[in-house]
This record gives structure tokens, sequence and C-alpha cells, in this order.
């Protein structure tokens, strides 16, 4: 579905490369968690895919296509912070990919309302961003991300700045969501267990540069269930990727 070959990266401004002949794949509907320590680059990988930063070398593939052949809408991108404009409704900003896709906005409203009731969000579609809770914003978020109509989806630390409850409820809310979706989810966390609990591999970046990732495959079912990640050997990948962030911290 997707694929990184040889990928090196450097922004211009800095010296060292922090991406260095970097290849991995995903497969379709898998659900791929990244996770590494701040300021390795994690974010920087989507901003490749998404064509908001060139690589300095390598290609990156989407279905066998190169991106750079693509145009714009191939992704859905759900950057670190919401990102929600102010001045729109709910409704009005879950519409916008469609709308900049440059459809009838009429019908991009009503494509997005659909959503919304969906999602459990319909009552609060002419509200706006900041008369939402913390989690609702991020559920709008994700209905907009959706709404791209691609089928890769990539969320960089959507839950990062919810409570730990509701961190819970969103992540469960999420695979729910995946499972009925066929969407194939990049997401890049710092917390291992929701890493443990939602993927079906685990990506772990080796340092910096970024070389490889290190492949943690998560031979669990779903739907899952908390106490399936409180067995002794998902404990013993917890605690090594414990490990192995720390090592790779700078500070
Ligand atoms: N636009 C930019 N221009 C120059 N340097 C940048 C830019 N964006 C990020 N960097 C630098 O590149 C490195 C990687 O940044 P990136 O945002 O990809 O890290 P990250 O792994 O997502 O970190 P975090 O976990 O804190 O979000 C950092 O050292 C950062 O300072
Ligand atoms: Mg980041």
């Amino acid at each position: 579905m997707l694929e990184f070959k040889n990928i090196s990266f450097k922004y211009d401004e800095d010296p060292d490369f922090i991406i260095k002949n970097l290849s991995f794949k995903v497969n379709k509907g898998e659900f791929i968690s990244i996770v590494g320590p701040s300021g390795c680059g994690k974010s920087t990988i989507f901003r490749l895919i998404c064509k908001l930063e060139k690589p300095f070398e390598g290609d990156i593939f989407l279905e066998g296509r190169n991106i750079n052949t693509l145009k714009g809408g191939y992704i859905g991108y759900m950057p670190q912070n919401d990102l929600l404009i102010p001045w729109r409704t709910i409704l009005q900003n879950s519409s916008l990919p469609l709308e900049i896709k440059g459809g009838d906005i009429k019908k991009a409203r009503h494509e997005a309302e659909k959503m919304l009731q969906d999602f459990g969000l319909e009552k609060y579609k002419d509200k706006f961003p900041k008369d939402l809770s913390g989690g609702m914003r991020q559920r709008v978020s994700f209905t907009r991300t959706l709404l791209t109509g691609s089928k890769v989806l990539l969320l960089d630390e959507p839950f990062s700045a919810l409570d730990a409850i509701t961190r819970l409820s969103m992540q469960e809310w999420l695979l729910d969501k995946w499972s009925k979706l066929n969407k194939t989810i990049l997401f890049i966390t710092h917390d291992v267990e929701e890493a443990l609990f939602l993927s079906t591999r685990i990506f772990v970046t080796d340092g910096s540069p970024i070389r490889k990732f290190k492949e943690i495959k998560m031979n669990l079912g779903y739907p899952r269930k908390r106490d399936m990640i409180d067995t002794p050997d998902i404990l013993k990948v917890k605690s090594k990727l414990i490990e192995e962030l720390k090592k790779g911290a700078k500070f």
C-alpha cells in the first residue's frame, strides 16, 4: 500500500540527515504505530508522504505509484495539533477537504453531515471548535481526515493532548472506525501502551538518523480487549520498547 525506498532527508538549515536510507513497506489494511523519541523525525516521515518536504534521495510509492505522479488529496493527514479552523463551524470544518477538491459545496456539506451523524457528532455541527472538548475536536479532525476519501490515513499523535480516560475511549473508538472503514493507518505515538493496544505492527525508530525501523508484530486479534496486552509476553515487549525509547532519548 505504501512503500519507502531508500529515503534520505535533511532540513536545509540542518547539517545532519535525520533520515538516512530508510526503507519500509506497509500492507493494505494495516494499523502501524511509529514509536520513537521526541525530535527523531517521526512527523517528518509524514511530511514526506504528504509532499510537504522533498526527499534528498529515494522514492515513496502509494499503491505502486510514485507519489510524485499523484495529485493532491491522495492521503489523509491529521497533523500533530488538531488545526480546526476557529471561524468555521464543525460542519464547515468537516466538509473542507471536499470543498477544496472543488466539488459542489452543498453536496460536500451533505456528505460531511452524514459522517458527523455516523460518529455521533451531528448535534455539534453548527458549533465552533472552541465549544467542543478535546476528545470531540479530535473526532471532528478525524472526520475531516476521512472525508479526504484517502485509503491511507496518517495520524500524528492524535490523542496526546487528551486526559487518560478520554484517551482510552478514543483508542477504542478509532479501532472501531478502522475495522469498519477498511483504511490503512499510520499512527505516531509516544505512548507504548497505546501502540501495543492498537497496532498490527509497531515500528520503533533506531535513533538518529533513522535508518531502519525495528518491527514488532502484534499477534493479537481484533476486537482488542485491554487485558490482551497484560500477558507476560506482551509485558516483556513493553519493557523492551520502553528501554529502546530511553536509549534514544536526547535528554
Ligand atoms: N520545518 C523544519 N525546519 C527545520 N528543522 C525542522 C523542521 N521541522 C522539524 N525540524 C527538526 O527536525 C527534527 C525532527 O523533527 P520532527 O518534528 O520530525 O520530530 P518528531 O519525531 O515528530 O518529534 P516529536 O515526537 O517531538 O513530535 C527535529 O530536530 C526538529 O527540530
Ligand atoms: Mg512529531
